[in-house]
């Protein structure tokens, strides 16, 4: 079988091709990225009236000894409960406390992983009846073995009023089922509101846990599109993603419950840290935002304009200047400079729904007229025929089966060329096919983005969905990445993204497969220049889909006499024994890519496609 690649002449593929998508669901922000470590930190995980939900808060101690309950006495305006201990039992006189004390524990999500040298900042408010004397400790799941333990001791007048503590834990042995715990063994009453403890090693200080990050920055995204999804929908319009209850000081953050994967989140990943994501990721940030429109509800057009308003705003608080309103908030908490903010899709997934045409003409005229330069985003599908309505971009999203989504290489061939350009914010193989991650799934996704790539002249972008998954708490299988508080893998379908990372800006190069072949083959090429050292690449990329090994010959026109180099030149395979095979903490490496010296690299090899595998050619020019 001949795979030809034409080196002469070629097309640029967009900047923005392959980026990623980072939805806060399966806690991926809250018990993932971001690095807190601890659960309901104010309390509030079940709204703002008490009795609130203090889950996973839990008790140490009888009945006898401590009484636990909530109230809305915090000296938080915007989150007012607080957790009000009685402690009954004393260090002295009849009621004498247990050993170690009572009081409360939060296990984190699903355990803390905590590590021997280092370093982790506690911070909590707190107020009590009389004088204080709380241990504030890390300990294994039981209680035991106390990994690092500290004081906080307060006179009577001190502690009356609400007090901001902060000490350092430095960790003398590491577990990764710990938990944090707040003791006492003085009986009086008292009161602990917002407990937060943060590793010290987050990625540049910025909060996020820092080798869940290096698995984003390694596929080079070029785009981050966030918060969601169904998140910023809401089920109801009450629990959807609402920026502005997620900036400010932590400690004033509401939270909310996200009724769609039916989680509370404290909101410590909010709109500033989703922006800080996409500056440190080096990417364009692109943000979803509520268009008045839930699963369940929806304003009507008429008077959605609040809602405009609240997208105007956050806009602003992206990229006004740091005088404005909002961009003094943005530069309050700490970054004054604006975020490069230049793309908004309106809505998610709602077209069709009643007011969505209404409401988006509005969102569409409002922010044109506020902010020409922003490129706005459809929900509409535009690839089968053409909106009607004016959009820089629409929306095409893909859940399906493996052969399904493989033969959607070709969904964009007879696509018209004029229009709105496609962005493929969403799509995975999903369903029996994918198992929790498998090998076929990752190359039905091969054989889907190297048809995405030959489209680049009208798909502007594209992203995997959902990209993590805290293996506790699996609401959408399956994902990119998978973790837990102490491990992590990437699916094949992460691995897959990596043979991409170079292809954003690259320039593409025309590949031919014998007609005979295309239902299980498929090859693309690019050559692109890496900018660390200003060397040159041609990438061919092919996907077996096929049972059978293809003896392939790699012919490239238009290069001069020996302009390939043996030596740099390489051979990467992402293939397994089994279709369904994946990675899981036990086999982190089961289904990764293998990379090889190319012996035979040059303007013609004979090489064997394995079967079911995905293989990229990297010939330095
Ligand atoms: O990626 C998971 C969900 O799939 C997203 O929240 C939604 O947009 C789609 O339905």
């Amino acid at each position: 079988v001949q795979l030809h690649v034409n080196a002469s002449t070629g097309r640029l593929i967009p900047e923005t091709l392959f980026g990623i998508f980072f939805e806060e669901i399966n806690h991926a922000g809250a018990g993932g990225l971001w690095a807190e470590l601890v659960s309901n930190r104010g309390f509030e995980a079940g709204g703002p009236n008490t009795p609130s939900n203090i889950d996973p808060w839990s008790i140490i101690g009888e009945e006898s000894s401590l009484v636990v309950s909530t109230d809305r006495s915090s000296c938080f305006e915007r989150n007012k409960i607080a957790l009000k201990m009685d402690v009954l039992c004393d260090s002295q006189g009849d009621n004498i406390c247990p050993a170690g004390g009572v009081g409360v524990y939060n296990p984190g999500f699903w355990g803390m992983n905590i590590e021997e040298g280092k370093t982790y900042k506690v911070v909590l408010y707190v107020r009590s009846s009389g004088s204080l004397n709380v241990s504030v400790s890390l300990t294994g799941s039981s209680g035991t073995p106390t990994l690092a333990a500290a004081n906080i001791i307060a006179s009577a007048s001190e502690a009356s009023n609400w007090t901001k503590k902060e000490i350092l834990l430095q960790a003398k042995e590491s577990n990764t089922n710990s938990r944090l715990q707040l003791t006492t063994t003085n009986k009086g009453v008292i009161w602990f509101d917002q407990v937060s403890a943060m590793p010290n090693d987050t990625y540049k200080g910025h909060g996020f846990r820092t080798e869940l990050f290096e698995m984003l920055e390694a596929i080079k995204p070029q785009f981050l599109r966030f918060p969601g999804g169904c998140f910023v929908e809401g089920e109801w319009l009450r629990n959807a993603f609402r920026w502005k209850e997620t900036v400010g000081p932590w400690e004033e953050r509401p939270g909310h419950f996200g009724d769609v994967w039916m989680y509370w989140t404290d909101d410590g990943m909010g709109h500033l840290e989703f922006l800080q994501l996409a500056e440190d990721l080096k990417t364009r940030p692109i943000w979803v935002f509520n268009n008045g429109i839930s699963h369940n509800d929806q304003v009507d057009s008429s008077v959605v304009s609040p809602f405009i308003q609240e997208a105007l705003d956050g806009i602003e608080f992206a990229r006004g200047d740091p005088n404005s309103t909002w961009g003094s908030l943005r530069a309050k908490m700490g970054h004054p400079e604006p975020f490069d903010l230049r793309y908004v899709a309106i809505g998610n997934e709602d077209c069709g729904k009643k007011n969505y045409l209404g409401n988006y003409l509005k969102f569409h005229e409002a922010i044109r007229s506020a902010y020409p330069d922003i490129k706005m985003i459809s929900n509409c599908d535009g690839s089968s025929k053409p909106l009607d309505h004016p959009a820089d971009f629409y929306d095409f999203h893909v859940y399906t089966s493996a052969n399904n989504l493989f033969s959607m290489a070709h969904k964009f061939d007879k696509t018209s060329r004029t229009g709105p350009k496609a962005f493929v914010s969403e799509y995975a193989v999903t369903g029996d096919d994918a198992g929790k991650g498998s090998l076929l799934a990752g190359l039905a996704e091969a054989g889907f983005l190297i048809g995405l790539e030959k489209n680049s002249d009208i798909v502007e972008m594209a992203s995997y969905a959902p990209l993590f998954v805290n293996s506790n708490d699996r609401r959408w299988n399956p994902d990119a990445i998978v973790y837990d508080s102490s491990h992590l893998y990437g699916t094949p379908s992460y691995w897959v993204q990596q043979f991409f990372a170079e292809s954003s800006g690259a320039t593409l190069l025309d590949t031919t497969i014998p007609a005979n072949y295309s239902s299980s083959l498929l090859a693309s090429a690019i050559t692109w220049t890496n900018s660390d050292d200003d060397k040159s690449y041609i990438k061919i990329k092919i996907v077996n889909f096929g049972s059978s090994p293809v003896n392939l010959t790699i012919s490239i026109s238009g290069l001069d006499q020996n302009s390939i180099q043996k030596s740099g030149s390489s051979k990467t395979v992402l293939t397994s024994a089994n279709l369904m095979d994946e990675n899981s903490f036990s086999e982190p490496n089961k289904v990764v890519p293998t990379q090889s010296l190319l012996e035979n690299a040059g303007k013609e090899m004979d090489v064997v496609i394995l079967p079911y595998s995905f293989t990229s050619f990297d010939l330095l020019k």
